[in-house]
Order: structure tokens, then C-alpha cells, then sequence
């Protein structure tokens, strides 16, 4: 039986393809393992959203030539967006690849490892408009058993300026409701207690049939009533398709987290309109106050950009000013990278110096601490009902586990195990985690 190893890179949807890929290569008799150095074939699932995203792979690729030396029969291949971004060029610039292997051609890997393991090189990168996986019951690695990621929709044609998600995963399409609603089902079956539906942009999920046209505020519906012991969590939603309809739909169920995840990427109309974002400062803040309205608990997370082409002092201070007024509970904030074939790369100049993207990063984050260690202390007091993931990495004595608002909540243990529901007091916080004592 030959051992495959693999490892994930960039964001939710690409460990959740990774699991894709297991399920197929174990149907094909191959063998999962935990670790590079009892591989036979090294698979590395990566990410090209950010030049040092793909430069973290490329060290990685060459740290591994060691163990090649080391085991002459390992072969490795690179799966995901930076595969489909640069193909068989990768397996030119890094001689030990053997495979290249885009986001839309997992069906594939058998008969690639296939012609590898023959000495063959190979590089399957076509995009597609319609796969979806939807017939493959992923292979749950790493988990803990308790929340598990579920695709419901690929690709993504949003095209913002900065982005190549859409050159590396293709047309958006949606993947049937029923095999979604079937995977969350048998997910609590086996004992799991949240999933996390994911696309680029949820809002935009939309199924047609002959039968039936389900959008996401459905499809989430039909997914809470799996069980109200299942939470239902999603990622992400683009500020443009924010709708009423799903607001109601989330704040009607319980089991549906209270958490929304809404990039804003910046402040400015100006820097949005040139980002092609399709929606204005005050449209985004207009989505805020509905948020607010139907779900007065929920939390807001966003991303940010910090330094886009031409961005000026003023547009940068709009967009600490954005941040003042939403308060996010937690934000992913980046130094803009300009990226081979977006907009921006063609029509745009990427003028900010590095210096001054990690100044206004800098302005950026330490806001953003302030922001949210202020949110935390306003919790202290108050009681949540918290999903228990597992042991705190501080203390055996202590585990850790979220409220439906994403926050990390750490307790003692006295008799609790992973996996229970429990009611926590919110006691002391940092700007990163609350901690609490268990309510009997
Ligand atoms: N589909 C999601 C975002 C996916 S990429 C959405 O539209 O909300 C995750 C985040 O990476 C983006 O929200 C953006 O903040 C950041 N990002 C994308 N391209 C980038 C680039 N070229 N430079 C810096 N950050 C980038
Ligand atoms: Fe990229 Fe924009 Fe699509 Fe998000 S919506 S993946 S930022 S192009
Ligand atoms: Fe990265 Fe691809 Fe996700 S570029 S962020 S792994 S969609």
C-alpha cells in the first residue's frame, strides 16, 4: 500500500478540498499518513493569494529536496491555486515536483500518481464550470471530531482588482443542495456538532433544478433544521449580497452562529470603487446597522487591505475611521501584494511603498487590538452557551471551547468533556480570548 501525506496551505476551502483529494486517493487503496517523512507521494495543497503565500511554498518545496535525497522514491506534487496560477512552469522553476494538479482536476490524482509513479511528469490544470465534488464524502483529517468545513459552492467571478482567487479556482457554481444537507447529516451522525459552510461568496449560492431554486438563506435553513444541536456556521459572505432574507433566517435559529465574517477591504469609497467591490462606505455601514437590527448579539469580523495602488493618507485614515465606527470583534489585516494577471497588475500601479503598507498596517492592527480587547472586557459577566473543542494549550487542567460568536472561551475542566455544550460565565478576557468559569 503506498502512503500519501498531505499538507494544506491558504484558506478554509483548500483544507476542505484536501479532504476531497484523501477521499479519492483512499477509494483508490492508498493510505493516509500523518507525517512527510512516511510518504510516498507528498502532496502540497497551496495558496496564491499573496506573494509570501507562495513564497513560504516555495521554501517549503525546497526544504523537502532533503528528505528526497534521503528516500529516492518520493514523489511530490503541488495541488490547489498556486498550482493552477503557475502549472507545469512550477515543475521548471522546482525540479523535484513531479506533478502539478489544479483545484478542479482532483478526480484525476489516481491516474496521475499513476503515470508519476511510472516516472512520468504530469500537470492536469483545466478549470471546469461545473465540478463540485458533490458526490465525494470527504475524509475528515486533522479533525477533532466536533466542527467540520462543508463546500457548498466553487470558484469565484467577483474579479475585485487585488484578487486571484478567480484566475485560480474559475466560474462560480453552486453544488446541490441535497448532497450538502446530506453531508451536514451524516456529520452529526457521526458525533459532530458544527459545521462551517463554505464558499468565497455564500450570499451568491444559488441552486436551479427543474424542481426547485434554493438560494443560501434556504439552503441555510434547510441546514439548521438537521438538528438544533448542529451549529451552522458560514464563510464568507461579500458585503454587496448582505441580504435581509438571510439576517431573519439566522436570527430565527438558534443554532445558527451568531458571527458574520464581512470584509470590508478598505474604508475609502474610492479605494472600493477602484477595488471593484460594488459597494460604497455607506452601503457596508447600512449592512452593519441590519446585522445590529435582527441579531443585536451578533459578531462582526472583517478583512482589511492596508496600502492598495494609490491609496493616499485620507483613504487610509477612512479606513481606521471604518473601523472606529463597526468595532469588529476580530479582523485578518494584510499589506496589499500585487498579483500576476488581477487588475491591478494590469491597470493599476502598486505606488505604496513597503515601508509606508507596513505603517498603515501597523495604525491598522493596533487599532483593531484596542477595538477588541474593549469588546472582551464588555463580556465579562455575561453567561454563553459554549461548544467545548478541547484541552487549553496553556493547561490540562483548563479547556477551551466558542460561543456562537467565534470567541475562544477558556474554563477548568472539572468534569467536562469535548464535544458537550456548556454554560460559561465570561470572568477576565484578553483582546484574543475570553476566559470564564463553568455555571452549573
Ligand atoms: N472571497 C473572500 C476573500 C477571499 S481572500 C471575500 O471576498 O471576502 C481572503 C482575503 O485576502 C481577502 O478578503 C483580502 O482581504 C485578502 N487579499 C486578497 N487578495 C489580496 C492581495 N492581493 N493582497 C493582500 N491581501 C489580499
Ligand atoms: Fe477574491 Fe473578490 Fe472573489 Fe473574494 S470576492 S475571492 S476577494 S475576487
Ligand atoms: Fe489562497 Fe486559493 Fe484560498 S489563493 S486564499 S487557497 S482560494
Amino acid at each position: 500500500m503506498e502512503h500519501v501525506y498531505i499538507e494544506s496551505y491558504g484558506c478554509q476551502m483548500n483544507f476542505a478540498d484536501s479532504e476531497v483529494v484523501a477521499a479519492i486517493l483512499i477509494k483508490e487503496g492508498y493510505a493516509m499518513v500523518q507525517s512527510a517523512e512516511e510518504a510516498d507521494f507528498i502532496l502540497i495543497n497551496t495558496c496564491a493569494i499573496r506573494d509570501n503565500a507562495e513564497q513560504r511554498i516555495r521554501k517549503r518545496i525546497r526544504e523537502l529536496q532533503a528528505l528526497q535525497n534521503r528516500h529516492p522514491q518520493l514523489r511530490i506534487g503541488i495541488l490547489g491555486c498556486m498550482a493552477e496560477r503557475l502549472q507545469s512552469q512550477l515543475m521548471v522553476e522546482a525540479e523535484n515536483v513531479s506533478f502539478v494538479v489544479g483545484p478542479d482536476a482532483y478526480r484525476k490524482m489516481p491516474e496521475i500518481l499513476r503515470q508519476v509513479r511510472e516516472g512520468m511528469k504530469a500537470a492536469e490544470t483545466e478549470l471546469s464550470t461545473v465540478e463540485t465534488y458533490a458526490d465525494i464524502e470527504p475524509v475528515r483529517m486533522n479533525s477533532n471530531g466536533i466542527s467540520a468545513y462543508i463546500s457548498i459552492m466553487r470558484g469565484c467571478q467577483n474579479y475585485c482588482a487585488y484578487c486571484v482567487v478567480p484566475y485560480t479556482r474559475g466560474r462560480e457554481r453552486s453544488r446541490d443542495p441535497e448532497t450538502i444537507v446530506n453531508e451536514a447529516r451524516n456529520l452529526f451522525a457521526k458525533g459532530y456538532k458544527e459545521v462551517t459552510l463554505l464558499g468565497q461568496n455564500v450570499n451568491s449560492y444559488k441552486w436551479k433544478s427543474d424542481a426547485e431554486e434554493v438560494g443560501f438563506p434556504e439552503l441555510m435553513e434547510r441546514v439548521a433544521q438537521v438538528s438544533p444541536l448542529l451549529r451552522v456556521r458560514f464563510a464568507t459572505s461579500h458585503p454587496k449580497d448582505l441580504s435581509d432574507r438571510l439576517l431573519e433566517v439566522m436570527a430565527k435559529y438558534d443554532n445558527i452562529c451568531k458571527c458574520i465574517h464581512l470584509p470590508v477591504q478598505s474604508g475609502s469609497d474610492r479605494m472600493l470603487k477602484l477595488m471593484n467591490r460594488h459597494y460604497d462606505s455607506a452601503w457596508y455601514l447600512d449592512r452593519i446597522a441590519a446585522i445590529r437590527r435582527y441579531m443585536p448579539d451578533c459578531s462582526i469580523t472583517t478583512d482589511v487591505i492596508a496600502g492598495f495602488c494609490t491609496e493616499t493618507e485620507e483613504d487610509h485614515q477612512a479606513t481606521l475611521e471604518m473601523f472606529r465606527k463597526v468595532r469588529y470583534d476580530y479582523a485578518f489585516m494584510f499589506k496589499f501584494s500585487l498579483r500576476p494577471n488581477t487588475y491591478a497588475e494590469k491597470h493599476l500601479q502598486d505606488d505604496i511603498s513597503e515601508a509606508e503598507k507596513t505603517r498603515r498596517l501597523e495604525e491598522i492592527i493596533a487599532l483593531q487590538g484596542e477595538i477588541a480587547l474593549e469588546n472582551n472586557k464588555q463580556e465579562i459577566g455575561r453567561r454563553y452557551e459554549v461548544l467545548v473543542e478541547g484541552e487549553s494549550h496553556r493547561s490540562k487542567e483548563q479547556l477551551f471551547g466558542r460561543n456562537s460568536q467565534n470567541k475562544v472561551i477558556v474554563f477548568d475542566r472539572e468534569n467536562v468533556q469535548p464535544g458537550e455544550y456548556v454554560t460559561v460565565e465570561v470572568t477576565d478576557c484578553t483582546a484574543a480570548t475570553l476566559k470564564g468559569k463553568l455555571v452549573s
